[in-house]
């Protein structure tokens, strides 16, 4: 089983990590084109939500470097009609954000055609200001008549735009790689309306309709095929021939596409939906109505508050099972664009099948990766956010599969495990490996991308059971100096209110002894008749080697509480 979390930009693990044609299904949610930065904002009892915000990731797009690299690096690639198309976009918007947003996009979605299997799909979830320029550039690298589907996905309940329509739909464009494809055929339930009004009692409970003789049959004769005898009755003496109405077939939830009217016909029968009566002139086409029957799911995906009790054989509302997340939701983890499970267990239902190796090359926080784990598919997860990472650790895999074990049965890639990649991780990226160590001892990372007033994150603990407090935490990938414990005191001190005065100096490289006596000479803080050191070192050797700081009574983040298995619409396997 392949189960892989990666840490780092997809556009460099892709080619590294992920064979060609391995993937049977790509689901990506890439950060939208719009220019505020997105926020965590987590609930956390005893902060503001000021002090809580944590910079998830960047949804700014700037002409840079990194977008002039990747207009490059699409110029090398083996696809003439996707370097005119964008070469093309570009003479149109110039060096503009949309710009870069689509040269990143354009150069990661080649990539993972290349990782899809023959029999692959890919479903690209974006918002209709983008959505546009994406699909040319999908029709370009996987050719025009590949495309699927448009599907349309209720995000939000409303919105408060005044001077247009109220934005509530994200747009998930569906691609395949060739025209064999894995397609389970899902089926949207009957409105329970429609089936008081098509169909009857049958007495035991269910509903059945019978449409007898000429439903199946249209007037006129016909010389081709539907003109013939089939099962041995000839349409043609009584003035008919063949003809199945195509409203069966939204009935039924099959696409006869390219079948003639004989072979429709046999696969009516053999699905159980024709009768054949010796005594009645014609074949009779006979449908009871089940729950979990009806017609071809629909690419409009809109959940409807209050329409409990409208639906067939359920007590669900309309597309109750790809609902948006409330603000207050249970599922939330608290990354702001968070998607449901229910959602995805919907994609991953119909586009693959068990085993099959599901991959989000922007996971997130691993709604992609909860969903196909529970779905019984692989799964490879890639994000560059380091808390992302080990969110998903902490609440996806150890909240939800606690069975899991971790370098056995699934693999973190790119996060330090060893000293060795402590240091390399504080060498590429200073922010990453501050992050990183944070979340490690359990610690809420600050949003600010450098530190806050000498602050890399809070450590939660309750030292009356009731109360949150949070000690602060300093990380240092470098060498360390007299002065950060200093800082790190005065910053402790200037927090009492929230912090009784711990600071954590979480370091790369061992303190001196004189570092020590410095930080035991800060004193003590008694907490129930127990003494605790105000001011800690925390080494990366501590953290690797499970070790956390001592404080009175420390709690997890809310973020990283565990969760319960998913119990998520969609989700009932
Ligand atoms: C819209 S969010 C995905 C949310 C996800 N669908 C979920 O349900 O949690 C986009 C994610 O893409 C990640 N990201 C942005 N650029 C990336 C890149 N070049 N490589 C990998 N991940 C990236 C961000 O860190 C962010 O977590």
């Amino acid at each position: 089983m392949i189960r892989k979390l990666y840490y780092g930009d997809n556009a460099k693990i892709m080619p590294k990590h992920v064979t060609t044609e391995t993937i049977d299904l790509v689901y990506l949610d890439p950060p939208f084109n719009s220019d505020a930065d997105y926020n965590l904002l987590f609930k956390e009892d005893g902060l503001s939500p000021d002090e809580a915000q944590m910079h998830a990731f960047k949804d700014t797009w700037i002409w840079d470097t990194a977008a002039a690299e990747a207009y490059l690096d699409i110029q090398n690639l083996d696809n003439d009609r996707l370097i005119e198309l964008i070469n093309a976009l570009k003479t149109a918007f110039g060096q503009t954000p949309m710009m870069a947003y689509l040269v990143h996009m354009a150069l990661r979605l080649s990539m993972i055609h290349k990782t899809l299997k023959a029999t692959g799909s890919l479903y690209l979830h974006c918002d209709p200001k983008a959505s546009h320029y994406l699909k040319m550039i999908l029709d370009t690298i996987f050719g025009p008549t590949m495309f699927r589907s448009e599907i349309i996905w209720r995000r939000t309940g409303a919105h408060n735009k005044t001077q247009r329509w109220a934005p509530i739909h994200d747009v998930i464009l569906f691609y395949t790689k060739s025209d064999t494809y894995t397609w389970n055929r899902p089926k949207q339930p009957y409105m329970a309306g429609h089936v008081k009004e098509h169909f009857k009692p049958d007495g035991k409970g269910g509903w059945r309709t019978d449409y007898y003789g000429n439903v199946l049959t249209g007037s006129g004769t016909r010389t081709g095929l539907s003109g013939k005898p089939w099962k041995g009755i000839d349409p043609t003496p009584k003035g008919r021939h063949w003809a199945i109405p195509g409203e069966i077939w939204t009935e039924v939830g099959v696409d006869p596409e390219g079948m003639n009217q004989h072979q429709k016909l046999d696969l009516l029968f053999d699905l159980g939906f024709i009768k054949i009566d010796p005594k009645a002139a014609w074949p009779m086409y006979e449908m009871a109505v089940r729950p979990g029957q009806g017609p071809a799911m629909s690419d409009i995906w809109a959940f409807q508050p209050y329409t409990e009790g409208t639906v067939f054989g359920s007590r669900a509302g309309i597309d109750s099972d790809v609902r948006w997340l409330p603000t207050r939701d249970q599922e939330r983890l608290g990354y702001p664009t968070q998607k449901p499970l229910g959602l995805l267990a919907r994609i991953i239902a119909a586009s693959s099948n068990k085993g099959d190796l599901v991959m989000d090359p922007f996971c997130g926080c691993g709604s992609t990766v909860e969903a196909a784990e529970t779905l019984e598919r692989q799964w490879i997860g890639i994000d560059i956010s380091p808390f992302a990472i080990q969110l998903i650790r902490r609440r996806r895999i150890e909240g939800a599969f606690p069975h899991l074990r971790f370098g056995i049965d699934y693999q973190v890639d790119g996060l330090p495990t060893s000293m060795t990649g402590a240091k390399a991780l504080a060498a590429q990226d200073k922010k990453a490996f501050e992050v990183w160590a944070v979340a490690a001892i359990d610690g809420l990372p600050s949003g600010k991308k450098s530190a806050d007033g000498g602050i890399d994150g809070k450590l939660k603990f309750k030292p009356d059971g009731k109360i949150a407090k949070h000690a602060v935490v300093s990380v240092k990938g470098g060498i360390l100096k007299a002065d950060d414990i200093r800082s790190l005191i005065a910053v402790a001190d200037r927090e009492k209110a929230s912090s009784l005065g711990f600071g954590v100096l979480v370091c790369l490289n061992p303190p001196t002894a004189k570092m020590r006596a410095d930080a035991t000479g800060a004193g003590v803080v008694e907490v129930a008749g127990a003494k605790y050191q105000k001011v800690q070192f925390f080494t990366v050797e501590d953290i690797l080697a499970g070790k956390r700081p001592r404080l009175p009574f420390p709690e997890m983040p809310d973020v990283f509480k565990k969760a319960e298995k998913a119990t998520a619409p969609g989700l009932d396997v």
